[in-house]
């Protein structure tokens, strides 16, 4: 049977819950600079897109029209608040069955990547101490363009040495499993079977996963 040979994981949201976090601090700043709120629903969307892109759809979302200087100061103050979330992280804060995950897929010979929107990823795993995991890191100072583009995930398979049909994506976001898909990777959706409508598999979380049991489920 063909082996998988890298497993690319995204960070929010798949290996800590920060995705929380996005969402609180751009809720802030709906609420306090902008004038409306944002629903959780809403944020389904902004989930894996980049932080000028998610600001636009905000933005675009409540009708409002900013010059460039006033964006990239809302972007600003956003990173600032969510900053300060992140800062208060721990190891505590790795999502339930991750490490576990990890050290399988360590053990079976498959490579460990990670595939984030993110500027702030690195600064992250160091946070919650595990830097030293990962086989190669994307993340957002690396790529131009954010998902639902394929490029953070096809570099993360050409660092690995891995083509793509031997990369298995772990995503939480339904633009992070367009991305998967669209460089032919196959795809596990972390979260809601509904809302994750494209994912190859879709798990609420990684607890308890075998590598032989997802291999058997995507057909490896
Ligand atoms: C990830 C998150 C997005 C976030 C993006 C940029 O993809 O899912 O919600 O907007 O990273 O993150 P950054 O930390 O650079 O603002
Ligand atoms: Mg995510």
């Amino acid at each position: 049977m063909a082996q998988p040979k890298a497993f690319l994981f995204d960070l929010d949201g798949v290996i800590v819950d920060t995705a929380h976090f996005h969402y609180q601090a751009w809720r802030r700043l709906a609420n306090e600079k902008l004038g409306f709120d944002i629903s959780e629903e809403f944020n389904e969307s902004l989930k894996g897109v980049s932080r000028t892109e998610s600001l636009d759809r905000i933005l675009a979302h409540g009708n409002v029209t900013l010059s460039p200087a006033e964006k990239e100061n809302l972007a600003t103050l956003k990173n600032d608040w969510y900053v300060e979330l992140i800062n208060k992280m721990t190891p505590d804060d790795i999502l339930p069955g991750i490490n576990a995950f990890l050290e399988k897929t360590r053990l079976a010979g498959i490579k460990i990547g990670l595939g984030s929107v993110s500027k702030n990823a690195k600064p992250i795993l160091e946070r919650i101490g595990i830097l030293s995991a990962f086989d190669a890191i994307i993340d957002g100072t690396k790529i131009t363009k954010g998902k639902p583009d394929p490029e953070v995930f096809l570099k993360g398979a050409e660092e690995l040495g891995a083509s793509p049909d031997e990369c298995v994506v772990f995503e939480d976001a339904v633009a992070g499993i367009e991305a998967g898909r669209r460089a032919g990777m196959k795809t596990v959706g972390i979260g809601q079977p509904d809302i994750l409508t494209e994912a190859d598999v879709v798990l609420a979380n990684l607890n308890n996963m075998t590598i032989e049991d997802l291999r058997k489920a995507l057909h490896f």
